[in-house]
């Protein structure tokens, strides 16, 4: 394989569609940085990348700024010093819990999942950002979840916490489109649909324990197959990063 000069970070790597979309991503020829909180689960992806890929695994909490400051800080200097450069830029990472209707609903449950899959996308795109410009054709990636435009009982953290990242890509947009910058990245929204993965079924899991109404829309979409499987849903992921037109990505929501 030629020297590999693009990168991707991909949040939420140790497990589900972000593993799967590094396995892609690296089978396509492009670098990967790992990043999650469980440096094990990091560790595994990393073993079931395709040999001759460089990668390396970066265990931090994107909810802590400090995290956040030492990955930019390592992710660039590791880069830099061996002339790569960061192109695709992918907010996988996501949280939020289930509760057993509205006074169960742990105010401090929303915070996390709101520095989770709100906060921390904004601040790495922004950290990230000289890096992005300086890479041609950058992209980036925010995952969404169909529940933000239809709310469940008990999903609130979750679902309240995934509308605000889609505000959050509307007003990026809105604000790269004003700065009128020709090299910035190109954004884009995926909506995953539903997705076999541990995340689902601990979701499920909790889910049922708080006895909420979708476990049986949940149980009846598995069972009947409905369900996608990471692999699935990576491929068109990395099909949107590598091969879609800029023009059809940009601003795009998208779907597998
Ligand atoms: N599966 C579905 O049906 C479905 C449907 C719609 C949308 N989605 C979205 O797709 C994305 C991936 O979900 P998935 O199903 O693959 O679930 P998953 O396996 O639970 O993946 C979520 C990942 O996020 C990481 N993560 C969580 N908190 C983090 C933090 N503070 N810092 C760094 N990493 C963190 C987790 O790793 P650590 O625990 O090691 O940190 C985990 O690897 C999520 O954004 C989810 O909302 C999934």
């Amino acid at each position: 394989m030629d020297a590999v000069t693009d990168f991707a970070l991909v949040t939420g790597a140790g497990s589900g569609i972000g593993a799967a979309l590094a396995v892609e991503l690296a089978t396509r020829g492009v670098g990967v940085i790992l990043v999650g909180r469980r440096r094990e689960a990091l560790h595994q992806t990393r073993a079931s990348l395709p040999a001759g890929v460089p990668a390396f695994v970066a265990p931090v909490d994107i909810a802590e700024a400090t995290d956040r400051e030492g990955l930019v800080q390592s992710v660039m200097q590791r880069l830099e010093m061996h002339g790569q450069r960061l192109r695709y830029l992918v907010h996988n990472a996501g949280i939020g819990k289930p509760a057993a209707g509205f006074e169960a609903m742990e105010p401090d449950d929303l915070t996390q999942a709101l520095a989770v899959n709100v906060t921390a996308p904004l601040a790495l795109t922004q950290q990230f950002m000289p890096a992005l410009r300086q890479a041609e054709d950058a992209r980036v990636l925010f995952v969404g979840a169909g529940i933000a435009d239809r709310p469940q009982p008990g999903t609130g953290s979750y679902g309240i916490s995934k509308k605000a990242l889609a505000r959050l890509f509307d007003q990026l947009q809105a604000d790269f489109a004003w700065a009128e910058a020709d090299d910035w990245p190109a954004l884009a929204l995926f909506q995953p649909g539903l997705v076999d993965t541990a995340g689902l079924q601990d979701h499920l899991a909790a889910a049922r324990s708080c006895g909420l109404p979708h476990t049986g829309y949940l149980d009846h979409a598995l069972a009947s197959g409905q369900a996608r499987a990471p692999e699935t849903v990576a491929r068109a992921m990395a099909d949107a990063l590598i091969a879609m037109p800029v023009t059809d990505f940009s601003g795009a929501t998208l779907r597998p």
